[in-house]
């Protein structure tokens, strides 16, 4: 018994070592796979310049007047593993891609920590342009973009999809629950064509604010890590 608990503390003090505040705080803007050159299908890419395209329609939108750019995507379009936040921030407005701020840091890292990086995962938003002032996207707003986001889920067609915060969980697991109720298992869902299983963690964000949920997220961490290996993908 002794043994066993060690064994899980030592397993996460080395999550928490790796995920340390210092790595957390000295947040550079990361300027990755900007040339990343990923080969898929042209009928996945056209289908994906489509919905880019039409995103760039969108008309009256506070997001998109307030927005420099449209933050569509990272990572790799093949990939087996989407995950889904909020929307951008002041970083990802200015670099065009999601997850390059300090959320993003503490994302990368928490990937490590399960053997994946964004060469083996894809990464996309509820909402595609900046809030002001990082607000959370109204209800209408969600409203708005959750045609795009189901449509790009099912173009990304994954296997396994994973919602990070309230925001995402609430528009596309139609829930009015609260995180802690929902997280930690799999829920089957599907979009379009795409059937998938679904996992609701925490948002990186919050988990800078609340450190203590660390080792919520290391759970669900782990029951990825698992998915991933049942399903050998
Ligand atoms: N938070 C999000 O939800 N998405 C990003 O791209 C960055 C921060």
């Amino acid at each position: 018994m002794l043994k066993k608990i060690n064994t899980k503390t030592i397993k996460l003090l080395k999550f928490y070592k790796l995920i340390n505040y210092n790595l957390i705080y000295n947040n550079k803007v990361i300027n990755r796979y900007k040339n990343k050159n990923y080969e898929i299908s042209s009928d996945k890419a056209k289908k994906l310049e489509k919905l880019k395209n039409n995103i760039s329609e969108i008309k009256n939108c506070e997001l998109k007047k307030n927005a420099s750019q449209m933050v569509f995507s990272d990572g790799n379009p093949k990939a087996n593993i989407m995950l889904i936040g909020e929307g951008p921030g002041a970083n990802e407005d200015k670099e065009g891609i999601p997850f390059v701020g300090r959320a993003g840091i503490l994302l990368d890292k928490m990937l490590a920590s399960i053997n994946l990086d964004r060469k083996k995962v894809y990464i996309s938003n509820v909402v595609n342009y900046r809030p002001p002032e990082n607000r959370r996207p109204t209800d209408e707003e969600i409203k708005r973009y959750l045609p795009f986001i189901t449509q790009h889920i099912a173009i990304i067609s994954p296997k396994i999809l994973v919602l990070m915060g309230s925001t995402a969980m609430n528009a596309l697991v139609e829930n009015e629950e609260v995180i802690s109720k929902v997280r930690g298992k799999w829920i089957e869902k599907q979009f379009g064509n795409c059937k998938t299983s679904v996992i609701v963690t925490f948002h990186p964000a919050f988990l800078m604010r609340q450190p203590a949920q660390k080792k919520m997220a290391w759970v669900d961490l782990k029951m990825i890590r698992d998915k991933k290996a049942k399903l050998k993908i």
